[in-house]
């Protein structure tokens, strides 16, 4: 017999169902006992009556999340027994058979309610049943749906998603690398990804022209509430496309998302306002500015771009580094400074970042697709000519054969959900997150790995860190 969703079930009344689920609650009317089973579409109330004997004593064992199975018909509820806040408030199922298909031990977590009260180590540990919680389960489908919108729209605008990989070398984002041991090749490492920048560059040189990707990123930095270790971006790539290009694409695809799965929020203004760096940082102290006319208002999204950023800064040595990206292009009134390493300090970079109130949610540029140009860079920020060749060559030489011009930008994509669910933290939007110092407590990781394993990977361990 077809298993029915439970959300299915209220047009088929009269009719015999099966449906399978989780024991939500439990309770007794006098001789009558009723269970709530949850299914991943609603909440279906059940009833055993004595007269069906066997059914009814097996249903007195039943406890909360116990997974079961039933068959019985789907029959009207009495009026006054009417609940119209749910899908199925009209019926309920008057049951033929159950069968227990998993017991359950008493939770260690509620999953009644949003569950913020519950200290992080639990809801960590225990995450596949924090997950059970309404609100959770609702922000990861809601976030599929949002992430479905993205693909069919950016295919109709004519771009691929095509994945990079995850076992690659080290590119200059700005953080720490998480590095992989080669077994192969002992002393040396693979790092994991902080972004797919230099892959998704070549794949401009390749000709592929409209890239995307739905791109896990990795950095080894301290989490905190809009940071993880692990998170995801919507990365994107594009040729012969300008600065307007890049932000009206992004624009128009926020806007969208915004009117189509979240109605019932106001953007405060179209076009998204675009603000200088230096002008935001004199207004509001803040690259990333909150320009929210009313900020208790949780339906109102302040876009806006931060735009004409320096692209060098001072480093605590005195040398130069880059604010954003080393791959991206100077503004054009600035390439002659920049080719002759002149005027460093007011160079600006075509980079643009997009907020949302007070959040950095994305951030972009026009790159720097001549090979003499990007040297510069990696010269000003005081590279040798074999560091540049060892850690860049690769893109040096791909640009020599007929790179074309191009540029894109990156969202980090939990940041804007995160905004969007009303949540405080990007936790809340992700199924597996870490805790607030990197760790999968679920899991136990990072964790010790066999003295065989490190053996093959020619790894000693110098010095045993204290356990916590
Ligand atoms: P950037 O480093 O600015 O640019 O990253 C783009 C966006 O990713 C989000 N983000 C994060 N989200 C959660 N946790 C983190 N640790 C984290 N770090 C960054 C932010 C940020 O705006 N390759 C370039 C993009 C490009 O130039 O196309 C890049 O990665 O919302």
């Amino acid at each position: 017999m077809q298993r029915f969703l439970i959300k299915d079930t209220a047009k088929h009344i009269g009719e015999k169902v099966r449906v399978c689920g989780w024991v939500n609650t439990r309770r007794a009317h006098g001789k009558i006992l009723f269970i709530d089973l949850r299914d991943i579409s609603g909440i279906l109330q059940v009833v055993f009556v004595p007269s069906n004997k066997e059914v009814y004593d097996m249903a007195q064992t039943l406890r909360a999340e116990w997974v079961v199975e039933i068959i019985g018909q789907i029959v009207k509820r009495p009026e006054n027994m009417v609940n119209p806040k749910i899908e199925t408030g009209k019926v309920e199922l008057s049951v033929e058979s159950l069968k227990v298909l998993s017991e359950s031990e008493t939770l260690p977590l509620s999953i009644e309610g949003d569950g913020y009260d519950i200290g992080e180590e639990t809801r960590m540990k225990y995450r596949y049943l924090d997950l059970r919680r309404e609100r959770m389960k609702n922000n990861l489908i809601v976030r599929h749906k949002v992430i479905k919108f993205i693909r069919d729209f950016l295919d109709k605008e004519g771009f691929a998603e095509i994945e990079t990989p995850i076992l690659t070398k080290s590119t200059p984002e700005g953080a720490r690398d998480y590095i992989v041991p080669s077994r192969q090749e002992p002393g040396k490492f693979y790092a994991l990804p902080q972004s797919p920048q230099q892959y998704k560059q070549l794949l401009m040189v390749a000709g592929l022209e409209k890239y995307f990707q739905m791109a896990k990123c990795l950095r080894d930095e301290d989490p905190r509430g809009d940071r993880q270790p692990e998170f995801t971006q919507l990365d994107l790539e594009a040729s012969f496309v300008s600065q307007e290009d890049v932000m009206d694409l992004t624009e128009r695809l926020l806007i969208l998302i915004v009117q189509n799965l979240f109605p019932n929020k106001k953007i405060q203004e179209i076009p998204f306002p675009r603000i200088s760096y230096k002008d935001a940082m004199k207004k509001y102290n803040s690259d990333k500015p909150d320009i929210r006319k009313d900020k208790n208002d949780k339906n109102l999204l302040a876009f806006c771009w931060v735009i004409d950023f320096p692209f060098f800064e001072k480093t605590e040595e005195g040398g130069w580094t880059f604010t954003h990206n080393p791959f991206s292009a100077a503004k054009p009134e600035f390439d002659e400074d920049l080719l002759n390493k002149k005027n460093i300090e007011n160079i600006l970079t075509s980079q643009y970042d997009v907020a949302l109130n007070g959040f950095e949610i994305g951030g972009g540029s026009i790159r720097n697709h001549r090979p003499e140009a990007l040297e510069k860079v990696f010269e000003i920020m005081g590279y040798k000519k074999e560091v540049i060749h060892e850690k860049f060559g690769h893109m040096m030489e791909a640009f020599k054969y007929g790179a074309p011009p191009h540029g894109g930008i990156a969202w980090g994509i939990d940041r804007v959900f995160a905004l969007l669910f009303e949540e405080p933290n990007i936790r809340e939007v992700m199924a597996f997150p870490k805790t607030g110092d990197g760790r999968d407590l679920m899991m136990k990781a990072p964790s010790e790995v066999d003295k065989k394993q490190l053996k093959e990977l020619h790894i000693s361990i110098t010095k045993e860190k204290k356990k916590k």
